[in-house]
Parts: structure tokens; sequence; C-alpha cells
């Protein structure tokens, strides 16, 4: 199916974090399918932007001592810079913190209060700080999070709620009648699996006491609103919801929303209901793809692992890491990032198959044809029409492979086209013909390859619009057509227009070359070498942020003793202990240890802790800092000091 409009939506990062490939790969789809359906002329709006209210944000301001917006401006110039890096084309950029957003949400607020779609209740709960995300005692196992495996705070505090069970009836049935809302199939199945739970109302308050960086409620200046009831709002806010109803019916509803498979919940579960008590019509398709892993491991900071895109780029080039992303993942699955892989593909389809290919045909042209594109040909042989017919073939199942989100089979196509063409042209010899003085056969063929290059260019533009346009360009296609290809004039076979001067821009994709250890990294000799430096430069432990000497003073580290230790009731990890710090008083600490050590082995044991931590509870149980240990997977190994030190002295 094709549609009349097309507007595509990422996630809104969350403006804290440092963007890796995971956050280019949803971009780079979303701008690659906002540059197909502008290449089939379909009217496009591809929105992307940050998330930017919350405790985490609010506390990294804290630490540095700067206000939360300052904050944001600062940090949301690198998700802006990497866009335009990447040759991102979003037609605008949200951040939750602009008044249009904010007063937006106000009023929705307000109106759903005043329908009473929203009230207020006590709440008692277990709530994650790093997930911003509240759980309720039968969702958990432990007193840690689901999601992320850290210790909970336990709270009970009077909140807002929205009446979200309310439309969990409707919901199931919504997405049972409409089996393309959710994609790919078992993320509808997971959704309709979690919906088979009883569904609570949603929290979307935070009091003020706790979290004040966030949208103030209309009807209540003590609390902000939760983060998520805030960042949803913006795939409508951003288009005129509630301030321009013109630019709202033109846009809405999206035609896809695309996410990772982490928020799948917040956006098949809370918005759809949010969206459906303001009574607004339903997004058409929410995608959730698969995760990009580093060879079999999740990226993580702590693992060191994270992929940096600025670095990838600057390696193979925009393009190239443009293309590799796209080819690599089959949409809905989780894809295997290694650098190895890359380099390989980059050489086998793009150096080769593509690179290679163009350089013969423009250098034949040059010595053969004056440097022109010759006079369209006469006739046609068995192979030039059994070439030019699986070229046509492909375009026209381009736009089939796009409405399916079949990004790796169009890109798996087009490596068919492209081999296909090199076997035209090693058959047809053209080498051969020229020798003979065959020119009117010689030029017969050139003209086919290179129609073929220029269709093939067309179709890989939405992905490497940077080297396809390059490539136009080199068969004498003028610069404004060459960078905006349009389905007409791909479907069309002999568009190349005889007489027009053949250019040759060099290698459009040098080789890679080998790095370190023989593993190939690199499409330019120097920039291994340089990238390596700049590795060491920019960070301590690769992929985790560097901080000041400033920062880690922030942190008081202190020895302490243990004299006490005991098993947390009802729980299988927690381990109370009492330490001596040097102070008058003992500190009590719960340590999630229970697991790897017995209290009996604990007691004794000299320790280091982190001694200016905020008093939280867990479990019931009052923790007055945080003991230090090193952790590989489930094992963990306490920190302790070598030799003999009073306790409560400085750990530096
Ligand atoms: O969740 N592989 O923001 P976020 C593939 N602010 N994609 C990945 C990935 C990986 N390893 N890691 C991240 C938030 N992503 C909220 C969203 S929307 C109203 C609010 C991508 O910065 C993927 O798209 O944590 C994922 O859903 C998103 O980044 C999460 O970005
Ligand atoms: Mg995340």
């Amino acid at each position: 199916m094709s549609y009349e409009k097309f507007y595509v939506t990422t996630p809104i990062y969350y403006v804290n974090d440092t963007p890796h490939i995971g956050h280019a790969y949803t971009t780079i789809l979303a701008d690659v399918l906002a540059r197909y359906h502008r290449l089939l002329e379909i009217p496009t709006f591809f929105l992307t932007g940050t998330d930017e209210h919350g405790q985490k944000v609010q506390q990294a301001a804290d630490a540095r001592n700067i206000d939360p917006l300052k904050h944001c401006d600062e940090m949301v110039v690198r998700f802006q810079n990497l866009w335009t890096k990447l040759q991102i084309t979003q037609d605008d950029f949200i951040r939750t913190t602009e008044d249009r957003h904010r007063q937006v949400v106000q009023e929705i607020l307000s109106d759903l209060y005043a329908r009473d779609e929203i009230y207020a209740d006590e709440y008692e709960g277990w709530y994650c700080v790093p997930c911003e995300r509240f759980f309720t005692r039968k969702d958990l196992a432990d007193t840690t999070c689901p999601q992320c495996s850290r210790e909970l705070d336990r709270l009970v505090e009077q909140n807002y709620f929205f009446r979200m069970s309310r439309y969990q009836e409707w919901l199931i049935s919504y997405i049972e009648n409409n089996p393309e809302f959710i994609q790919p199939e078992h993320r509808r199945q997971e959704t309709l699996g979690f919906l088979k739970q009883p569904l609570a109302d949603l929290c979307i308050s935070r009091p003020k006491s706790r979290t004040s960086w966030g949208i103030e409620l209309p009807f209540d200046s003590e609390y902000v609103t939760y983060v998520w009831f805030d960042a949803l709002v913006n795939y409508i806010s951003a288009v005129g919801y509630k301030t321009d109803d013109g630019m709202f019916q033109r846009w809405w509803p999206a035609e896809y929303h695309l996410i990772g498979k982490d928020i799948l919940t917040t956006h098949t579960v809370y918005w759809p209901t949010m969206l459906k008590a303001m009574e607004v019509e339903m997004p058409r398709t929410i995608f959730a793809h698969g995760w990009w892993l580093v060879g079999q491991d999740k990226m993580s900071k702590s693992k060191g692992n994270v992929v940096d895109p600025i670095e990838m780029a600057d390696q193979y080039g925009v393009d190239a890491f443009r293309y590799y992303l796209m080819a690599e993942m089959r949409l809905g699955q989780d894809a295997s990032f290694t650098e190895d892989d890359f380099a390989e593909r980059y050489d086998a389809d793009l150096a080769n198959n593509l690179g290679n290919m163009m350089s013969r045909v423009i250098k034949m042209l040059t010595r053969h044809c004056d440097g022109q594109i010759p006079r369209r040909p006469e006739a046609m042989s068995e192979e030039d029409r059994s070439l030019q017919s699986r070229v046509l073939a492909a375009v026209r199942a381009m736009s089939g492979y796009i409405n399916t989100m079949n990004i790796d089979q169009a890109m798996t196509e087009i490596r068919e086209v492209l081999r296909e063409s090199n076997r035209y042209f090693e058959k047809m010899a053209p080498w051969t013909l020229a020798k003979q003085g065959k020119q009117e056969q010689l030029q017969r063929v050139l003209y086919n390859a290179a129609e073929t290059l220029r269709i093939v260019g067309g179709l890989l533009f939405p992905v490497m619009p940077e080297r396809m346009k390059v490539l136009r360009q080199s068969f004498g296609i003028s610069p404004d057509v060459a960078e905006k290809p349009q389905l007409d004039q791909l479907e069309q076979w002999g568009a190349l227009e005889p007489g027009k001067e053949v250019e040759d821009p060099g290698s459009l994709f040098p080789r890679s070359v080998m790095r370190d250890g023989g593993k190939k990294g690199s499409v330019e000799a120097g920039a291994a070498e340089r990238t390596q430096a700049s590795r060491r430069s920019d960070r301590g432990v690769e992929g985790v942020q560097e901080i000041t000497a400033e920062t880690f003073k922030q942190v008081s580290l202190k020895t302490g003793e243990i004299l006490k230790a005991e098993m947390v009731e009802g729980s299988d990890k927690l381990v109370k202990l009492d330490v001596d710090s040097g102070e008058k008083r003992r500190r009590q600490l719960v340590a999630g240890i229970g697991k790897n050590y017995t209290p009996a082995e604990l007691e004794k044991k000299k320790i280091v802790l982190v001694a200016n931590m905020k008093p939280a509870e867990v479990y019931g149980v009052k923790s007055e800092g945080m003991l230090l240990a090193a952790t590989e997977g489930k094992d963990v190994k306490l920190v302790t000091v070598d030799g003999d030190v009073a306790n409560g002295a400085t750990v530096s």
C-alpha cells in the first residue's frame, strides 16, 4: 500500500546520554524511509528530538552545579551535530523543554483532569531512579529493578493517576482488529501478552520535593509531570496539536513511530490509551526494531564496548556507515555489529561490486567515447534486454520493500542487480570490442552499463546520499537532479542524455586498509592511526565519558570495618551491615552481596564506602552509604584496603 503523506518519528533520545550506534540506527532508518518517500514524491514529515526532563537530567546538572536547562542546551548539541554529520534530513527537531511542547502537555493535562481521566490518590511503590519507573510489589522478585537490576527505593506519597485501566479492553480489541498497529508481529504478541494482566492506572506526577525538573502540573504546582507522559506527547505537539489545526490535520496520524524494543510498552500501551482519552486518532504503526549487539554482547558503558558512530563514519565514510546499518539489520531482529563484518561488507559490496564497476565504466567512457555519454542504442541484444529487465524489476520491487520495512532485502536486491551488471560487463567485454574497433557495440554496452549505474545510484540514494549524488553527477546528471532522484526517472530506461560530459570522481569507495594486527579498519591510510590516537586522548577507558577531578572529588570515599552482618528478611540478596566508619555513630548499610558472601564471611572485613551518599530505604531498611565492589557478571568481590588503616580514612 502507499500513503497520501508520510509522517515518521524516532524516539526522542535522552539528552544526557552519549549518542551511540543504537541511536544513530533508528535515526538513519527514519531518514532512509523519509528519503524514499520523498523519492516516491509523497509529502513527508520526519521528526526527531530529545527528551530533556526528569530526575537523571536534574542529577547530572546538579553534579555539574549548573541550571538543568543550561545543561540540556549543552548536551543537545551532540545529537544535533551527529545528525548533521550523518546527513539526517529531519523536518523538525523537538526538545521537550521548549514552550511549544510544554504548553501542549499542560493543556492536555488540564483537559484530562477536568474530565476525570486524571485523579489524585495515595501511592505506595518501588522506584528505580535510573529507569524513572515505579513498580508494585507484585512486579518484583526482590528489591532490584526488573529492567536494570539496580536497587529500588521504596516510596509512599500522594500522586496523580491517569485512568489507564479503563482502556484495557478497548486497547486489546484495537490491537486485535488492527494487525498493522504494532509491528513486527512478535512485538504485537508481546503487547497482547502484557495486556493479559490487569492494567493499572498510570502514575503521571512526581512531587517536586523529589524531582523538580519537569513540566509543572497545571492543577497542582507541587508536582511535575512524569517524563513519559511528557515525552510521548512530542509526536503530536511538534505537528500542531492544539496550536495549528491545519498542520495537525495534514500530518497526524503518524504512519510510523520507529522505536527500539526497549520502549515497546510505553509506546503500545501508555501512548494509545493516552490518545484514546484525548480522543485523538491512533498512529498507523508503531514499529519496534531489534537491538544492535556488539559481537554477541549488549552495548554498555561498563563493558566499554559502546560503538561511536562518529568514529565509524570517520573511518569508512558516512554513507558506507549508513549502508552497513541498513544492509545488516533484518528489521525486527537483533543484529550484531563487528568492525570486521563492516570492513568485509564495505570491500565486497561498495568497493568492489559498486565502486569498481563504476570506475571501469567511467574510464572506458573517457577513453573510448570522448568522455561523453554515447548515443542511445538503437537495437538491444538479448543480454542487453535481460540486464534492462533485471534493473527495472528492482525499481518496481523497491516500493514494496520499503512499505513492508524490508530495507535489508532492498539492499540485497540492489546487490544482485550489481552482480548481474558486473557479469554483463565481463561477458560483453567492452575492452575487446574496443580493440576490435566495434565502436557501435562498444557504445551500446557502455550506455547500458552507465544507465544501470544511474538507476542503481537513484535506488541507493536514500541510503548513501552523498556518494550517490557524486555517482550520478559523474554521468552528466545536473547537481539538482542528481540529489533529487524521482521514481518516474528511475522507472524509465534511457534517461541518460547522450553528449553529456562524463567526469571521473576518483574512487567512489576506496578499498579499506589494514590496521593494527592485520585487522581491516580504515578506508584511508593514516586515518587509522589518527583514530587510535584520538581514542587515547578523548577517553580514559573506551566508551566511558571522562570526568574532571572536580567531579570525582564530589564523591567522599572512606574506609570502614564491617562489625556485624545479617541477611535482610525476605531477601536472598540483601545484607544489612553494621559499619564502623570512624564516626561517633555506626552506619547501617544495605548491600546486594548476599549471593556472593555469607554474613559470617563479611564480618571484620575492611571495606571502602561512599560516605556522602543520600540515605535511602531498601526493603524498608535504612541504608546510609554504599560499599564498593568489583562486579563481573554474577561475580562480586568487595574492594578492601591493603594493610592497616584507621576506619574513616579518606580514599582518593
Ligand atoms: O528511551 N540497538 O530514550 P533513549 C538499537 N527518551 N537501538 C538502540 C540501541 C541499541 N543497542 N540503544 C538505543 C528513551 N537504541 C526515551 C524515549 S520517546 C517518546 C522517549 C535506540 O535515549 C532505540 O531506538 O534511551 C531505542 O528505543 C532508543 O534508542 C532509546 O533511546
Ligand atoms: Mg534507554
